[in-house]
């Protein structure tokens, strides 16, 4: 941590005093999709309830809720220097998945606005709400002296391609996930003021119903996918060539059945799942663990009861979820996080050259894989019998 923050400062340097987000594996994504393929969707099977999430979209509750009060006034003064820094950086990760959220959705939103008008005006109301986040925490870095360099980000990051079907998985995923954290952080606040480090949690109650809004928007478009669709598109892409022709459509057409197909659909389910909550938990009980301590929160109990929640939630659009309360799920995750910590132990020691390390993570990092492996295999529970309290 402490050289990407020696990074972060000599970037600074070049940056006009804004900072870039520092670049881990584990850092929030920007992701690019098939736009051709998303304009040419049909979505009239479900386009009731998408008419009417949009409709809840054009309400705008949240538009007067972020304004700043006078509570932030001194507030970043109160913080000790460690818990600064480890607020700092929760505020850099969220402000940058945040605005990662916003690209994706203005991109969308601008890419299909001519032939899928509906969807287009849901995804600007979304790139709306998540600008509106990713601005008000910005500003709460501003109080810590900092600010991040949106435009420099969205020039410099990488982009990953997702096709549209694994966007739909982890958008929604991280949505709901989105809500069911800031809801956890924002009770236990509740309960506990004195933990309260920083003004910035008031506002965390209608700011989750804004994610909470955008994952069911995304369970409203997952269920209006057909099995085949009319057309999807005569472009494919090979190695950074693009060709077009007719017949490509007919295979983005098959690929696109056997997609849909309820064992694929299966497939994909548990492994958006496992990916989205291996890495929060991996992340959290890791290098974010003492910032959830500085709340007084335990890292394990609060991320154990976000994968719970999320996953019920998750049944309600999924074929199956994971089955988090087998005993070996929780006690597998608790074994990756105790060899990443071996991991880290090893690339911070000073002895050893290069080689000899890598050859003391290789056991770790098999059994990583292993831990993965079996988690992913780990029988499901099937949506229709699991019936979580809260649906
Ligand atoms: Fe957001
Ligand atoms: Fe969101």
């Amino acid at each position: 941590m402490a050289q990407s923050t020696v990074e972060s400062k000599n970037k600074k340097d070049i940056n006009n005093g804004k900072i870039p987000a520092k670049e881990t594996i584990l850092s929030p994504r920007f992701y690019t999709t098939d736009f051709e393929a998303m304009e040419n969707m049909d979505l009239s099977i479900n386009e009731e309830e998408l008419e009417a999430i949009c409709e809840e979209f054009r309400k705008d509750y949240n538009r007067h809720h972020f304004v700043r009060n006078s509570e932030f006034e001194g507030a970043a003064e109160k913080l000790d220097p460690e818990t600064r820094e480890l607020f700092v950086d929760f505020l850099e990760g969220s402000c940058t998945s945040e605005f990662s959220g916003f690209l994706l959705y203005k991109e969308l939103s601008k890419r299909i606005k001519v032939k899928n008008p509906l969807l287009a005006e849901c995804f600007a109301h979304m790139a709306r709400d998540e600008a509106r986040h990713a601005g008000f925490l910005n500003k709460s870095m501003s109080d810590f002296g900092l600010q991040l360099d949106l435009g420099f980000l969205t020039a410099n990051k990488d982009y990953t391609y997702f096709p549209p079907r694994s966007i739909f998985y982890a958008t929604y995923l991280s949505e709901k996930i989105g809500y069911w954290r800031y809801i956890a952080i924002y009770r236990h606040l509740e309960k506990n003021p004195d933990s309260k480090i920083f003004p910035l949690f008031n506002y965390f109650e209608n700011w989750c119903q804004d994610e909470n809004r955008h994952g069911d928007f995304f369970d409203a478009l997952m269920k209006a996918q057909p099995r085949t669709v009319k057309s999807l598109s005569q472009k494919i892409t090979i190695g950074g060539s693009t060709f077009t022709h007719p017949i490509f459509d007919y295979f983005h057409r098959f690929r696109y059945f056997l997609n849909n197909l309820p064992l694929t659909s299966k497939l994909w389910s548990r492994f958006f799942l496992l990916a989205v909550f291996a890495t929060m938990y991996a992340r959290d009980l890791g290098v974010k663990k003492d910032f959830y301590n500085s709340l007084g929160l335990d890292a394990r109990d609060y991320d154990q009861f976000v994968i719970n929640k999320t996953n019920e939630t998750a049944a309600r659009v999924f074929p199956v979820v994971m089955d988090v309360y087998d005993k070996s799920f929780y006690g597998r995750l608790d074994k990756i996080v105790e060899n990443n910590k071996v991991l880290s132990d090893i690339a911070n020691s000073s002895d050893g050259n290069k080689v000899s390390k890598t050859f003391k993570k290789l056991p770790k990092y098999l059994s990583n894989g292993y831990q993965l492996l079996r988690l992913y295999l780990l029988k499901p529970l099937d949506s229709k019998d699991f019936q979580p309290s809260i649906r």
